[in-house]
């Protein structure tokens, strides 16, 4: 075993190795809320990071880098395509967001995952010490709880999934249903985004594993069920997760954020209003719901082209997955639409970028976005519309929500929309355009003070708590 007692293991390592033209590498930041979620917490707990460094067949060892302990575990160009674009992305990823796209079943897929997955074990079985606590992150590696207990039966093992577990209806779709129900029942505590997700799995367990002892009501952190397997009790609850908004808060406070913010209104032409959506390139974004409302509006004389413009800036993802190459497509023809029925020479009504954006300027966009579109069709959380709230200390602008977002059960005084209601969409988009000053003080205050007091140390306490009460104890976290 190895040195580290507290480890932390997903997909992506919190940095992506990138090959430079000149031969060399470097190391930036990985796309995605759950590296942001987790680095506070193992910088705080001088933990380790078992993950991928995002390219294909770098075999490299154990490195600290930028002060946190990193264990690559690597992938082939083939593992690549099977475990990552297929099962973990092409089966899992749509059937965990209500099949928005329809999964693929492939047994090689399922294969490499299996494969890949017992490799995530064995490196976190090498980095572990013994009684350390392990946190498994995600849906791509589901198997690794059982595999990792059959190695380390002295670890304490917690898994939590950043996205929506789906109904019963929809997992049963799976051929592998009960592998992955087994697998994640190697844990001593699984945790999910909403009490819903939990119930979901505390049933399938119950009717795939043969657990028929399993009981509890789920509700949010505190209130646990469980399930018993064999002489072991594993615990399943709900822990919404959160960001450093406290951090957040003051940053975007600073006066070069301030300044920032206001050259990007005057860079857009200083309109009455400006919208922002800040996504990863993803169809369970709902980039094309909003981009649909806007044009209605627009052709219904409801919105102003001389005076509103939207900026959605999309961080490219998954973009050798087929359902990604289509629906990029289609955004952009959306975009390209609305701007060459509505645009005047230099005054485009959308401002489209598909490029990673510096988190600096990600604030003083944040800072300078009148409404904040957040319209998924499912999310498991969604962290931006938590960092859009804790950036607004001027208590201006409004929040558009997505009703199917896990983030929608806490922030309650946002304009809550169904994606799917066209109509509505439109409707919420308007009053959000044109809220009161002051109504509109009284729900960002409101908001704030949700995601002020429950930041993700609050997430990622609650959650290791929990662990150390679960399986056999480990050593206290902070
Ligand atoms: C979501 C998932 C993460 C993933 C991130 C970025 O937040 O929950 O597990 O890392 O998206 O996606 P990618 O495929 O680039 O890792």
């Amino acid at each position: 075993s190895g040195q580290a007692t507290f480890v932390v293991v997903a997909n992506r390592l919190p940095v992506d190795l990138e090959r430079l033209p000149d031969g060399t590498t470097k190391w930036k930041r990985s796309p995605g809320g759950l590296v942001t979620a987790l680095e506070p917490i193992l910088r705080r707990n001088k933990g380790a990071w078992v993950g991928w460094a995002g390219v294909a067949d770098a075999d490299l060892e154990p490195v600290v880098e930028d002060g946190l302990e990193l264990y690559p575990v690597p992938l082939s160009g083939a593992e690549i395509r099977d475990y990552y674009e297929g099962f973990s992305n092409a089966t899992l990823w749509p059937l965990y967001h209500d099949v928005i796209v329809k999964p693929e079943y492939n047994r090689d897929w399922w294969n490499a995952y299996v494969e890949v997955n017992r490799r995530f074990a064995e490196a976190t079985s090498k980095a572990a010490a013994h009684g350390a606590t392990v946190w498994i992150q995600d849906y791509q590696l589901q198997l690794v709880p059982k595999m990792l207990r059959m190695l380390r039966p002295d670890l304490t093992i917690g898994f939590f999934l950043h996205i929506p577990f789906p109904p019963v209806e929809l997992f049963m779709q799976m051929p592998w249903r009960t592998e992955i129900v087994e697998g994640l029942l190697g844990a001593d505590l699984i945790g999910f985004h909403l009490p819903g997700g939990a119930q979901n799995f505390l049933f399938l367990a119950r009717r795939l594993a043969g657990q028929p002892t399993s009981r509890g009501t789920v509700g949010v952190r505190s209130k646990l069920g469980v399930v018993q397997v064999g002489f072991r009790t594993v615990r399943v609850g709900a822990f919404p997760i959160s960001i450093d908004s406290g951090e957040l808060d003051e940053r975007s406070r600073s006066k070069s954020i301030r300044d920032r913010a206001r050259q990007i209104r005057k860079e857009l032409g200083n309109p009455q209003h400006i919208m922002l959506g800040v996504d990863r390139l993803d169809y369970t974004k709902g980039i094309d719901v909003r981009l649909a409302a806007l044009h209605e509006l627009l052709d219904e004389h409801r919105v102003d082209p001389a005076n509103t413009v939207l900026v959605q800036l999309a961080t490219p993802s998954r973009e050798r997955v087929d359902s990604y190459v289509q629906m990029r497509d289609d955004i952009e023809r959306k975009v390209s639409r609305i701007n060459g029925e509505y645009s005047e020479v230099g005054r485009p009504v959308v401002h489209y970028i598909h490029r990673p954006i510096p988190r600096e300027e990600l604030i003083a966009f944040f800072v300078a976005a009148d409404v904040m579109l957040v319209t998924p069709l499912r999310d498991g959380m969604n962290l931006v519309a938590k960092e859009y709230v804790a950036c607004r200390s001027d208590l201006g602008g409004a929040l558009l929500l997505s009703e199917f977002t896990g983030a929608a059960a806490e922030l309650r005084q946002a304009f809550l929309c169904n994606p799917h209601d066209l109509d509505g969409v439109k409707d919420a988009m308007e009053q959000a355009l044109n809220q009161p000053h002051e109504s509109g003080r009284r729900h960002m205050r409101a908001l704030r003070r949700q995601v002020l007091a429950h930041d993700v140390d609050r997430w990622a306490k609650a959650f290791l708590d929990a662990l150390s009460h679960s399986g056999a104890a480990g050593p206290a976290l902070i």
